[in-house]
């Protein structure tokens, strides 16, 4: 047997309901706030992620997948959307449309992970971005919007943790004293921290061997400019204000190089060690890293696995696919008038399952069940000769004989109870 690749998953039967409850309220949320949809391709340049997610980072150090195409050219499976967001602003030229860019997405990403509950190597994210607006309006708006998304999805026991890395000089005093105050500990440090100590002092802050001692080091908000602070200062009042209660995490970078100023995450109690259901920040320098001129952008991003666990530990209820209704007809000639009985149904807009297998009604009742249609239709021989139908209610097991013709009618009547 061909098996699926590790760290992906087939959704289906057990939790494609929650993925559609997910993407309904995704649909709902960016209609309410007025975001455009933007797909763009699954593979890209692998220059693209290395020069904006960062060439030090764990993401492209170890988890791309790279390879080379039958041109020669290196391509890369997307660990993330904001980079191909932001290549996509500057090559279709979006600024022309007047600022800010309102943009969303849904779709894969990849990343060569060590697979476990909530870490995929394929996984699926929504993100929002604003490209245009260097306020904190703008990035109070990008946080709103996640909150709301996860409110509309009615899961709770959720924690915002906010934190500003500030601007590139305000960054390269922080270094400095990060070097620091690193210096004499490099030497006891995991592997990857002292490749990075050399590489990208920042990028110790994400490591999960040598947490403690990160946990102890300086803090990003200890070395902002009056500039930085005061956009920070700005964005928690707007919180405030919302009544969007906040944490500040003085240590959380995020794992990609292209932050600037604010970064954030929403994490659940609910969820084991891959706690993390949103990421996201502002990104000003992004845009002109990939060729385009400054432009200041913000954005959030979560993963839909993430939120389906979340779901289901919370026990939400969602509402299934489940058909309204099963037709089950004994014979070919009795399936074709129940083929005409579901034309009927569908288009007074109920859910019509019919069974396309000739088995007896025994069995074809057995398999009405496992549907988990509230009603059956049965369709024989003497249906057939008086022109009616049994409508068996599977709740109870009552049946009642109607009159085709009003058959319709009928079970928009039933349904309202079954
Ligand atoms: P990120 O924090 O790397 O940020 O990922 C965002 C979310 O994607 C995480 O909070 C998590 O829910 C989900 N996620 C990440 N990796 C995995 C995985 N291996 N398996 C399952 N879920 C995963 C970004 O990707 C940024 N592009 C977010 C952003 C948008 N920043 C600005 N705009």
């Amino acid at each position: 047997m061909i098996t699926r690749i590790k760290g992906t998953q087939d959704i289906s039967f057990d939790s494609i309901d929650y993925w559609q409850y997910i993407e309904e309220a995704i649909r709902k949320i960016t209609r309410q706030y007025s975001y455009t949809e933007i797909r763009t391709p699954v593979f890209e340049a692998t220059e693209l992620f290395k020069r904006s997610v960062g060439e030090s980072t764990d993401v492209v150090q170890k988890e791309m997948y790279t390879f080379d195409d039958k041109g020669g050219r290196s391509i890369t499976l997307r660990p993330e959307g904001t980079a191909s967001v932001a290549r996509a602003f500057v090559e279709n030229s979006f600024i022309n449309l007047g600022s800010p860019t309102k943009l969303y997405y849904v779709g894969p990403m990849f990343r060569y992970e060590k697979p476990q509950a909530g870490r995929l190597r394929q996984f699926h994210q929504f993100g929002a971005e604003i490209l245009g607006s260097e306020s904190a309006l703008a990035d109070f708006e990008i946080i709103e919007m996640a909150y709301s998304f996860l409110k509309e999805l009615r899961i709770g026991n959720t924690r915002l943790f906010i934190n500003s890395i500030g601007c590139p000089t305000c960054r390269e005093k922080y270094k400095e004293a990060l070097r620091a105050y690193y210096s004499e500990k490099v030497t006891t440090l995991c592997e990857d921290c002292r490749r990075r100590y050399d590489t990208n002092v920042m990028r110790l802050l994400d490591c999960k061997i040598d947490k403690e001692i990160a946990g102890n080091a300086p803090m990003t908000l200890d070395f902002l400019d009056d500039d930085c602070k005061e956009h920070f200062e700005e964005l928690k009042m707007y919180l405030e204000r919302a009544n969007i209660d906040y944490d500040i995490d003085g240590h959380m970078v995020r794992g990609l190089d292209y932050y600037s100023r604010t970064a954030f995450e929403i994490k659940s109690s609910s969820l084991g060690s891959q706690d993390q259901i949103v990421g996201g920040g502002r990104y000003d320098g992004l845009v002109e890293i990939v060729g385009g001129k400054h432009c200041p952008a913000v954005g959030f991003a979560t993963g839909i696995e993430r939120i389906v666990m979340l779901l289901k530990s919370e026990e939400i209820s969602i509402s299934s696919s489940k058909p309204d209704v099963a037709i089950l007809a004994t014979g070919k000639n009795e399936a074709i008038v129940g083929f005409e009985y579901a034309r009927r149904l569908r288009k007074a807009g109920i859910s019509t399952y019919v069974d396309v297998m000739e088995r007896n009604i025994r069995n074809k009742m057995k398999h009405a069940s496992r549907t988990g249609a509230r009603i059956s239709l049965i369709i024989g021989g003497e249906e057939i000769e008086k022109g009616i139908v049994t409508v068996r209610i599977m709740r109870d097991g009552s049946q009642y004989r109607v009159n085709g013709d009003y058959m319709t009618n009928y079970i928009v009547d039933k349904l309202r109870n079954a």
